[in-house]
């Protein structure tokens, strides 16, 4: 028998739930990072929700959901694992797996998942995919061209003003792309992503270069259904003042002081609906999280990339703000049902990463990590485990600390606070997160 639900937070205007069916869910998540814990701790939160599994997870996953040792690009092992165990929603993080086909799979398998398709995980995998589809629908992007030859790329970009950005045509984990402030660095760039196959097989996008803060909007997409989430703002430089390398993110926050609603209501119109509808059109529908990189320049908004995935450090600022029901949701979007719209909470989130020094280049793990008990933000764990019962560090990002409230200011100086807590020899952080936010 249904029941009214008036939890406070959840979805104002209560929503009949039959309390039998409560806590009866098993969910498997893929992946083992930063954007997975916060997967995690969201289903956590779910009235649906009995039993979380991720695969293969972290050390700081592992406080709230057991982790199995299996690889995310592992899709057989994980059929196996979702049948064996009954998973009533498995909901995948890393753009790895969508890439091997494990929607299709599992699909194929009679199995509910939360995320996109082979055929639309292109938006994210192949740049020139990505590319013709705006340019036939009219979603605003930056002018293109893509080259295989390389001398034909080098005259093209010889002949055009400097910086040329020039983009590697597949998955590079937010590394493939060169911004190249002369012909000697294009060159170069030109040789390794065209010659010498350091990526894969080469293909290149060059494209005009853009200029104005950059945003990350998420949207959950099922079809032609998008429900827009909070606005972020990603850090990929390595370094203060945004220098250095690029990175996979090294910290981000919510409440963008130079996004208007206007702004934003332009971005969901014109550009993630627009491109929702583009993929129906195009026989490859949606069916999960569409994550436009997007640049507000002096003409306009503009996308800089897509991805088919929950961003990361995104996702650990956005979906601590989610009032509703995540496996509700999840499951709506996996199964091709309308959702509610979403509720967020108007709080502000702030999130710094602690990466191993090195990091986006070589660096050594197995580094103790202390301190984190006394730290009162939340943790999200990016690259740790546990070795003869300590807590080490596994990989190039290795935390993020986020914290929440009404004033940002506050809020980064909690965060900060809470990081110099934090001691491990091997790691650093950026400390100017949410500069812009703050001018
Ligand atoms: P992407 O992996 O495509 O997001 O690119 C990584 C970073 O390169 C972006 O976050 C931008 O800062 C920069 N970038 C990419 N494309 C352009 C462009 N067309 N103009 C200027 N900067 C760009
Ligand atoms: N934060 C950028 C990304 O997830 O690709």
């Amino acid at each position: 028998m249904g029941v009214l639900y008036v939890a406070p937070g959840y979805q104002p205007g209560g929503k009949e739930i039959d309390f039998g069916k409560t806590k009866e869910h098993k969910v498997l998540v893929v992946g083992g990072g930063g954007r997975e814990h916060a997967i995690v701790d969201a289903l956590s939160r779910s009235i649906w929700v009995s039993k979380i599994y991720c695969a293969p997870g972290n050390a700081g996953i592992a406080a709230q959901a057991e982790c199995v040792p299996i690889k995310d690009t592992d899709v057989e092992g994980l059929l196996a694992f979702a049948r064996e165990q009954h998973i009533d929603l498995t909901v995948v993080g890393p753009e790895a797996s969508l890439s091997e086909g494990i929607v299709d799979r599992f699909r194929g398998a009679g199995l509910a998942i939360f995320g996109h398709t082979k055929a639309a995980t292109r938006i994210e995998s192949s740049k020139e995919f990505a590319k013709q589809l705006m340019e036939k629908y009219g979603v605003p992007t930056a002018g293109y061209r893509s080259f295989t030859d390389y001398q034909e790329a080098l005259d093209y970009v010889s002949g055009r003003p400097f910086p040329a950005v020039l983009k590697y045509d597949g998955l590079a984990a937010g590394k493939g792309v060169v911004i190249a402030p002369d012909l000697a660095s294009a060159d170069a760039a030109l040789r390794d992503m065209l010659l010498d196959n350091h990526f894969g097989k080469g293909k290149v996008v060059v494209e005009d270069y853009l200029e104005g803060p950059e945003f990350s909007f998420m949207c959950f997409v099922d079809g032609d259904r998008v429900y827009p989430m909070p606005l972020a703002q990603d850090h990929k430089r390595a370094f203060d003042g945004d220098k250095g390398p690029n990175t996979g993110g090294m910290g981000a926050y919510t409440g963008l002081p130079f996004i208007t609603p206007e702004d934003k209501a332009f971005a969901l119109e014109h550009i993630l609906r627009k491109t929702a509808s583009a993929m129906v059109a195009e026989g490859c529908p949606l069916s999960g999280v569409l994550y436009g990189g997007l640049m507000k320049t002096a003409d306009g908004i503009k996308v800089i990339e897509f991805n088919a995935r929950f961003g990361d450090p995104e996702t650990e600022v956005v979906l601590p703000l989610l009032e509703s029901d995540a496996f509700d949701l999840f499951s709506a979007v996996a199964e091709g049902r309308e959702a509610e719209q979403p509720v967020w909470s108007g709080d502000v989130t702030m999130g710094v990463v602690l990466a191993s020094k090195g990091y986006p280049g070589s660096y050594e793990k197995g580094y103790a990590i202390e301190g984190l008990d006394g730290v009162t933000a939340k943790v999200y764990h990016m690259g740790t485990k546990r070795q003869e019962g300590s807590l080490v560090t596994s990989g190039g990002r290795v935390l993020m600390v986020v914290g929440r409230g009404s004033d940002i200011q506050a809020v980064r100086d909690n965060v900060y606070a809470d990081v110099a807590k934090i001691s491990c020899p091997n790691l650093f952080c950026r400390e100017d997160i949410a500069w812009q936010a703050l001018r």
